[in-house]
């Protein structure tokens, strides 16, 4: 069976990556959901896609230069507000697994910390996690804070070099850009003894042809197609 994976939630439903679109996810019943991460100017996790609020919200700006307060004034679509990391795991309590993308610098160690907290003080397992990210560097930060965290590394384009990086970070999967699902790299992968994940797929039919390639996991806005 296929790992079921609501990009930014259910992003096709509901406005990405705010508390409505990952309950949305829930409800369609997903493995897994993802997410992304920056820091606000005040120092906690926030989940937004950009760098700038310009694009989800009613605001402009650099997510960086906002503070918690001013960042929650702002719409992030249905009158929804930019949640704060440890709220989507507080509404997802354990029902399916988290995948919080890194999306910004020094991200590593406060999520590392989060995590560790859910786990040591809430009942979490690092199973119930997966962190990724296109950022080298937060990754090896990640797997030297907390080599428990489990990782995924992203690519989206040649020149590769991920697979030493995988090994360095002992990743459990690599997460590639729909054009990079090739057979011989899926091949390649998988026996490596890492699992392969796609982004993002919304097209029946793809879909379909994907899941013939034998990969693990598909990650799409409309995870019931998967
Ligand atoms: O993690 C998979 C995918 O979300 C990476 O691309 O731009 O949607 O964050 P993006
Ligand atoms: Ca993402």
């Amino acid at each position: 069976m296929i790992i079921k994976i609501g990009h930014r939630g259910a992003m096709g439903y509901e406005p990405e990556n705010t508390l409505i679109s990952f309950k949305k996810a829930l409800d369609l019943g997903v493995d897994m959901i993802e997410l992304d991460v920056h820091l606000c100017q005040t120092g906690e996790l926030v989940v937004i896609h950009d760098k700038k609020v310009n694009h989800t919200t009613n605001g402009q700006g650099q997510v960086i230069k906002k503070g918690l307060a001013e960042l929650r004034l702002l719409d992030a679509g249905k009158g929804e507000k930019i949640p704060l990391l440890q709220e989507v795991f507080d509404l997802v309590k354990q029902r399916t697994k988290i995948n919080i993308e890194l999306k910004a610098k020094y991200t590593a160690k406060p999520v590392a910390q989060l995590i560790k907290k859910y786990v040591t003080e809430k009942g979490w397992t690092y199973n119930d996690f997966l962190v990724s990210s296109f950022f080298r560097p937060e990754l090896k930060k990640l797997y030297h804070l907390n080599p428990e965290i489990k990782i995924g590394v992203l690519v989206e384009k040649f020149p590769f070099g991920f697979f030493k990086l995988a090994e360095k970070v002992k990743a459990v999967s690599i997460h590639f850009h729909k054009k990079l699902a090739r057979p011989y790299l899926i091949k390649k992968t998988q026996q490596k003894g890492l699992k392969v994940f796609i982004y993002t797929l919304d097209n029946p039919e793809k879909i379909k042809k994907m899941k013939s390639l034998g990969i693990d996991g598909i990650f799409s806005n409309y995870p019931d197609r998967l």
